[in-house]
């Protein structure tokens, strides 16, 4: 369990989470449940997001699990609308479901380019978008979650590159129009995350996630419960004055490749 949650950390507060049926959303989603937080989760996958509730209300939690892709503005709308008839105005939203594949540009349709840039950056927009009248305000905080591929080039991303550059702008553009309300738009940017689809995807076999830790400053992947702890640090009363900030949490991942290979002159 995450060391920075109090138990009462989060009570009273209601928080919507996209993409929570699994990986990083689904280990924020279950932390904000132990700080107290009440849940409304939605993903794609009717099956996969009412299981991903059950895990919450069976440890004694309270979420409610709805189907909704976020690339459909009206069924994400018709989401929020039901998360706020359920639990009342919203004081925390997170977007972090996203697609993702390994594949160099010449081997990707413009059809796959898109899907990636729907889900990510589209759905980000649509989740935020939607939500604004059913926030809890002034005080709501809303989280989307980016990577580092945002500013680092990296082969084969090219489309979760342009889609999560995307992100951390409409971040920025949102904090500035939004903070008058009383809302604070902010970013995680997490490196790799131990046991996700995520890195299951761009790092394989035992030699490209061994490849991969080498070039951390920190030398290990994070985990779900480090991710959990800053957005719990960005949606709380001490992040008050802190918005349209992206938030690194990967271990050094921004910073460029770390090993004693980039030195190396034979
Ligand atoms: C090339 C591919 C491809 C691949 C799919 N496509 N996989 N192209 N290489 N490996 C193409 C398809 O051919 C199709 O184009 C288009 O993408 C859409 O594919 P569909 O399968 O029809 O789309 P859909 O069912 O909407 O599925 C979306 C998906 C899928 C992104 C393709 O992988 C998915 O559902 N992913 C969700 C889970 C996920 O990816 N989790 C990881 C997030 S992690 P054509 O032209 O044939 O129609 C992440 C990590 C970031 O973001 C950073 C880590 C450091
Ligand atoms: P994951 O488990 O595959 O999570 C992605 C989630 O998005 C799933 O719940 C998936 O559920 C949902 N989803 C996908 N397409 C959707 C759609 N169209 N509409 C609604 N929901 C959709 O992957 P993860 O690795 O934990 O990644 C989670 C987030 O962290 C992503 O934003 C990713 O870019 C980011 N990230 C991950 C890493 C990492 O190391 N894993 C690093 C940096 C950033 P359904 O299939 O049920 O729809």
């Amino acid at each position: 369990m995450s060391s920075a949650f109090r138990a009462d950390a989060l009570a009273g507060k209601n928080v919507f989470i996209a993409g929570a049926s699994s990986g990083i959303n689904l280990g924020i989603a279950q932390g904000f449940a132990r700080a107290g937080a009440k849940l409304a989760l939605i993903s794609r996958t009717p099956e996969r997001i009412a299981a991903a509730a059950a895990t919450i209300t069976g440890a004694g939690g309270t979420a409610i699990g709805i189907a909704a892709d976020v690339r459909d503005y009206a069924a994400v709308e018709a989401a929020i609308r039901q998360a706020h008839d359920t639990l009342g105005p919203l004081d925390v939203v997170i977007s972090g479901a996203a697609g993702n594949f390994l594949a160099p540009v010449v081997g990707m349709s413009a059809n796959g380019f898109k899907t990636v840039v729907d889900i990510d950056l589209i759905g980000t927009f649509n989740v935020f978008r939607a939500s604004f009248d059913h926030l809890n305000t002034p005080g709501a905080s809303l989280i989307a979650i980016t990577a580092p591929q945002a500013v680092n080039a990296m082969m084969f991303q090219a489309h979760a590159c342009a889609a999560k550059a995307g992100i951390n702008m409409l971040i920025k553009c949102l904090a500035m129009e939004w903070g008058p309300a009383g809302v604070r738009v902010n970013g995680i940017s997490p490196g790799p995350i131990a046991d996700t689809e995520g890195m299951a995807r761009l790092a394989p076999t035992p030699e490209v996630e061994a490849r991969y830790k080498a070039r951390l400053a920190l030398r290990d992947y994070g985990t779900k419960d480090d991710i959990a702890d800053s957005a719990l640090f960005l949606c709380s009363d001490n992040a008050r004055y802190i918005t349209g900030t992206i938030l690194d949490c990967d271990g050094g991942s921004k910073l460029g490749d770390a090993s004693a290979n980039a030195l190396k002159t034979t």
